[in-house]
């Protein structure tokens, strides 16, 4: 790995625009915490290190949507389609499906069109899967089948861009009578968003590696050296376990040759520690992760996800732009039938695949939404350079956005949506 950039980081409570209730700052400010740590980490991840840099702290921000309504919706059975084989049509009658102003639990590293981004075109695509069309999302059916359930998003700041996507979908969409609450426990790596009248929660919980590691804490994870615990996750997944549905990643935290894996318990003298090779951490920890599955989950109840790695496009010369640039000031998404970028790892979908595979072989099925492809695309799709950190990028650093554009994490409304609605397809299939 090498280190490179550093991106100086300064801490700010900013003001903020849209009257978040103070209830909900700290709440907010722990979240953006969480984005902008894993961003700092996926950097690190692809040649980037950033270095001051002391606990976050901050303000996040939402917006919202409204609804409209359109043609484009035969019923789907995943089983017969493949809804990952497709194209994107652009369509701006029915898309975006909210305005992010709208949605006041929107994360501003997310929140585009808030930070000054012109060309808003990204908003406006359809997925289309080849043989059949995504059912209509409709967040009342939504909430009915979420009556008196858990959704839990587990996994890192993509996951939570997923899970505010999914809480804008289907905040911005209802009444303003109705009430809802936002609060966090675990430390706060469990977000709980809840719509009362539906007693249905929409739920986050931070665990990067899904496994125990030393970049859980929320907060204080200044993480040089990365290390997982790979046979523990017991810690975590207490709070998951008996969910009705559970939608999990893990994929950037782990690009690096090698982790450092961790026998025995942090902090005890005793613990043994090794390097080994980071594809084999990796398979070692989904083992974990299905072990348990298999043995705590109870099939009868809990229906369960696996959302494959998102790409990023730091790099255009892989899409034949300039050497040295990256998603910044990309308006246009990549035609090439079957893209695929450097940053995802085909041989790391095949351990995640494997695990599964074999996890179905004793009665456990969990559903990979492989949104990899549809996503790779979509160079146009990230934040790059609009975007808030702790605080709006400074005048210098929109000047670098060679340093400064992120194109790991996904504007909303923008490409999650549509991993949403993939979901959505997925929770209304018996
Ligand atoms: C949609 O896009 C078309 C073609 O670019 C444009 O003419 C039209 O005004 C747009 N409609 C909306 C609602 O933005
Ligand atoms: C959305 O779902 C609700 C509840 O199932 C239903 O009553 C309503 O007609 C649906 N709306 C649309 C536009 O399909
Ligand atoms: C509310 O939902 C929870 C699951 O989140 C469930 O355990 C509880 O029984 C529900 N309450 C009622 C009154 O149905
Ligand atoms: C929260 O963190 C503290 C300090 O690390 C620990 O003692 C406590 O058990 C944690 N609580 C939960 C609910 O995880
Ligand atoms: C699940 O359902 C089956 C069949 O209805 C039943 O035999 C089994 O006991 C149930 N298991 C649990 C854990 O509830
Ligand atoms: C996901 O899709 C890609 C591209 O279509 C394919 O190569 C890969 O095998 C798929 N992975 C899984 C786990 O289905």
């Amino acid at each position: 790995m090498k280190l490179a950039k550093v991106q100086p980081i300064v801490l700010v409570g900013g003001s903020n625009t849209w009257g978040i209730r103070n209830t909900f700052h700290s709440l907010l400010a722990i979240l953006t915490t969480f984005l902008v740590i894993s961003f700092i980490y996926i950097k690190q991840d692809n040649g980037t290190q950033l270095s001051s840099s002391s606990p976050p702290q901050e303000h996040e921000e939402m917006i919202d949507a409204s609804q409209d309504d359109d043609t484009h919706h035969n019923n789907v059975s995943s089983s017969k389609c493949d809804l990952f084989n497709g194209k994107w049509v652009f369509d701006n009658k029915s898309y975006p499906l909210y305005k992010d102003k709208e949605c006041k639990f929107m994360s501003d590293q997310l929140a585009c069109e808030k930070f000054g981004r012109k060309d808003l075109s990204y908003q406006n695509w359809r997925w289309k899967p080849n043989h059949c069309d995504l059912p209509r999302f409709n967040a009342t059916a939504l909430l009915e089948r979420l009556r008196n359930k858990r959704l839990v998003f587990v996994g890192d700041s993509l996951n939570r861009g997923q899970w505010v996507s999914m809480v804008c979908l289907l905040h911005t969409s209802l009444s303003s009578s109705t009430h809802t609450s936002m609060h966090n426990t675990a430390n706060a790596s469990l977000n709980i968003w809840k719509v009362k009248e539906y007693n249905a929660t929409i739920e986050h919980y931070w665990a990067p590696l899904l496994v125990e590691s030393n970049s859980d804490d929320p907060v204080h994870h200044r993480v040089i050296e990365r290390t997982v615990r790979v046979n523990a996750i017991e810690k975590h997944a207490r709070y998951w376990t008996h969910a009705d549905f559970i939608v999990f990643n893990t994929y950037l935290w782990w690009r690096r040759p090698l982790m450092n894996v961790l026998w025995g318990t942090f902090g005890d003298p005793n613990g043994v520690y090794k390097k080994v090779e980071m594809l084999r951490v990796y398979e070692m920890a989904l083992r974990t992760w299905s072990d348990w599955l298999e043995v705590h989950v109870n099939r009868n109840k809990t229906q369960l996800f696996f959302v494959s790695m998102s790409p990023t496009h730091e790099r255009a010369e892989e899409w034949g732009a300039d050497k040295g640039d990256n998603c910044y000031k990309e308006t246009e998404m990549i035609t090439e039938e079957g893209y695929w970028g450097k940053g995802s790892d085909p041989k790391m979908m095949k351990v995640v695949e494997n695990v599964v595979e074999d996890l179905k072989t004793r009665g456990l099925n969990v559903e990979i939404l492989n949104i990899t492809q549809l996503s790779e695309y979509r160079k146009e799709a990230h934040p790059s350079i609009y975007r808030k950190q702790w605080e709006p990028l400074t005048q210098k650093q929109i000047q670098d956005p060679n340093s400064y554009a992120d194109c790991i994490h996904w504007c909303l409304p923008g490409v999650p949506d549509v991993w949403n609605e993939i979901l959505y397809a997925y929770l209304f299939q018996q």
